[in-house]
């Protein structure tokens, strides 16, 4: 009896310990989907209906909820540090090239916030709120549906830095943007398949006009671009001025949420540079593009695995960070 129970003891530390190195880079260990089933049984439904109240008015807020949780994460992993304005020390994520003039969705978590401060005060992180709208944005607009995680909490700072640095930039190369993928515990075909977020959402014309008129520095455009696509691009994309002038990501369904995308990347179409290169410079990543051209299925189910890997990336959990009360600020400063 006593031996068989120290065998199952010694089987299932060996377990653990496997399950330890297997999840080494996120921390996503200690995470749970049950984590406020019993402090705020009503959390994920508050946020549900924030979240559609706000998209009824404005389908785009979709997208932008998506990204912000995607920039929370890659920047000191997912802690609500791109929600804190600038303050005392704090000087914000939101100033950073990617984020400035382009983050947007900050009032609506400021809504989740108060609507859950009500109900539950200083229970739910704001780090949460934003893996949370991000699932309900993707659910709305179409895409695949998956049970969160939940039980990070919110950093004390921010990294402006981090954001410069950590987030892959539209004209990065491919090596450069699959550095930055690894860097945060996420493989070739964790960065194909959240790329895939570009099938809704909108882009700047200063993000993509280096491709329309000077792509490599010699004057050319980038001529892996659709030449048709590219001059009606520059039509409200001139060389100089309309900086802030919106353009789909998709353009054949931007508002939803589906596998156009990589149809869009083997014709050519694909807006950012960052999109094409996906179709264009290695193998690897062409065969993966094909896959969900031809298979939205295989799409979603992929994409379920890496958002979720994606919001585990170094959470905050136990006694560190705090449960700010306002997104935009820590509690004492
Ligand atoms: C692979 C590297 C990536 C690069 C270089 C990149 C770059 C960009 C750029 C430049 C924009 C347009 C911003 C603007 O001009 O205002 C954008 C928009 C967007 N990105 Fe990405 N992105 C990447 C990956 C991702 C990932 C992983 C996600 C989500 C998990 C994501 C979600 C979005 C969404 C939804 C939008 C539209 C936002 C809106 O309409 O408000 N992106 N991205
Ligand atoms: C990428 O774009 C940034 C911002 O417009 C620019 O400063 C940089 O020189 C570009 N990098 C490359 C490699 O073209
Ligand atoms: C293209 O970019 C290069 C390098 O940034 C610059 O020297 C050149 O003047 C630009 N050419 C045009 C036509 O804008």
């Amino acid at each position: 009896m006593a031996s068989r129970f120290l065998l199952s003891l010694l089987l299932s530390l060996i377990a653990l310990s496997r399950f330890s190195t297997a999840t080494a880079y996120n921390g996503g260990v200690g995470l749970s989907p049950q984590f406020y089933d019993y402090t705020c049984p009503k959390a994920q439904e508050i946020v549900r209906n924030v979240v559609a109240q706000a998209y009824a008015k404005d389908p785009r807020i979709a997208a932008s909820l998506l990204r912000l949780h995607f920039h929370d994460c890659f920047v000191k992993g997912c802690d609500a540090s791109i929600l804190l304005d600038s303050s005392g020390t704090i000087v914000s994520e939101k100033r950073s090239n990617p984020n400035r003039d382009s983050a947007r969705g900050f009032e609506v978590i400021d809504q989740i916030k108060s609507a859950l401060e009500m109900q539950c005060p200083s229970i739910v992180s704001c780090a949460d709120i934003l893996a949370i709208s991000a699932r309900d944005s993707v659910v709305l607009a179409g895409g695949p549906n998956w049970v969160v995680p939940l039980g990070r909490r919110d950093s004390l700072g921010a990294s402006v830095q981090g954001s410069n640095n950590d987030i892959p930039a539209p004209n990065n190369t491919l090596p450069t943007i699959l550095t930055k993928f690894k860097r945060q515990g996420l493989d070739v075909l964790d960065l194909v398949t959240l790329s895939g977020s570009h099938t809704i959402g909108n882009s700047r014309c200063t993000s993509f006009r280096q491709r329309l008129y000077n792509q490599t520095g010699n004057g050319q455009p980038d001529l892996t671009l659709d030449q048709s696509y590219a001059s009606q691009l520059r039509a409200n994309c001139p060389q100089s001025g309309g900086d802030q002038n919106l353009f789909h990501l998709d353009p054949v369904t931007p508002f939803k949420f589906d596998n156009q995308y990589y149809k869009n990347l083997i014709v050519h179409k694909g807006l950012l540079s960052s999109d094409e290169v996906l179709f264009t410079m290695s193998k690897d990543t062409m065969q993966i593009v094909e896959r969900f051209a031809n298979d939205q299925g295989s799409f979603f189910e992929n994409y379920v695995k890496s958002i979720v890997k994606m919001g585990n990336i170094s959470p905050l959990t136990g006694s560190n960070g705090e449960i700010r009360k306002i997104c935009r600020r820590v509690n004492h400063n």
